[in-house]
């Protein structure tokens, strides 16, 4: 089924003890969620388990930012998707835009990515997204199609339970946001891709969305967008008011 979806993605910030404060934050304001919405928060691996215990039971779900291809082994400094399944882990984060440039992290790797996950039964939360001078150059489409090539390569059953996120690298944390209707454009493109490379039922049930500089006073004309099911949020999800405000938006 095709959710309606707000993650929080806190990135390098907020110590444990501010991790968890704005988790209760969160859930001391959280709205009803409705069947077919679901909120995400997306806290460092630290936190995991920490965030994951207040949350569980409540309608919060817990992802991550990152795992290891490897189940296990001698991978100093690394997390594995068994060990993020261990601590009540929901969803992961793949591709994100930098990841991609400081990590310089591979198709390839990419792919093993979402096969670890999908081991777990761990959902993969997969970002695309051009850079400024792609946009400028008007070859957005073209980069957003071969990041999205190797996705063609899953079974549907696999596709089935990923999540897309267009993530514009020129609108991250640069408060410059897509307008909706540059954020609607590349979502119709997507959409209309799956349905190429698969088939209308899964292009229709698929989730995508939208991140770069969203916030309260963009979120609910980028909502409103008939193909963004809702946001990856970056900046706004460390102020709990701010991140609630775009979860009212959905
Ligand atoms: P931003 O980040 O909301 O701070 O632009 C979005 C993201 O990188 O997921």
């Amino acid at each position: 089924m095709r959710k309606k979806i707000v993650a929080g993605n806190w990135k390098m910030n907020t110590s444990f003890a501010e991790g968890k404060k704005l988790a209760e934050d969160i859930l001391v304001d959280l709205k009803n969620i409705n069947e077919g919405e679901d909120v995400i928060l997306i806290p460092p691996f630290t936190h995991l388990s920490g965030v994951g215990e207040l949350i569980n039971n409540t309608s919060l779900s817990l992802g991550a930012q990152n795992c290891h291809v490897a189940e296990k082994g001698a991978y100093t400094g690394e997390i594995s998707a068994k060990m993020l399944k261990s601590v009540g882990t929901n969803y992961c984060l793949v591709g994100h835009s930098e990841r991609r440039t400081y990590n310089k992290e591979t198709d390839e790797e990419l792919k093993a990515k979402l096969q670890a996950l999908f081991k777990e039964g761990i959902g993969p939360i997969f970002c695309c997204g051009e850079q400024l001078e792609d946009r400028k150059s008007g070859n957005y489409k073209t980069i957003i199609d071969q990041q999205l090539s190797l996705l063609w390569e899953l079974s549907k059953e696999e596709f089935n339970q990923l999540i897309l996120a267009y993530e514009p690298v020129w609108a991250i944390g640069t408060g410059e946001t897509a307008s909706a209707d540059q954020a609607q454009e590349i979502h119709k493109f997507i959409r209309a891709s799956i349905e190429a490379h698969f088939d209308k039922d899964l292009a229709d049930n698929t989730t995508i969305l939208y991140g770069g500089s969203c916030k309260p006073t963009n979120a609910e004309e980028l909502f409103s967008k008939e193909d963004v099911d809702g946001g990856l949020i970056g900046g706004a999800a460390l102020k709990a008011d701010d991140f609630l405000a775009i979860v009212n938006s959905l």
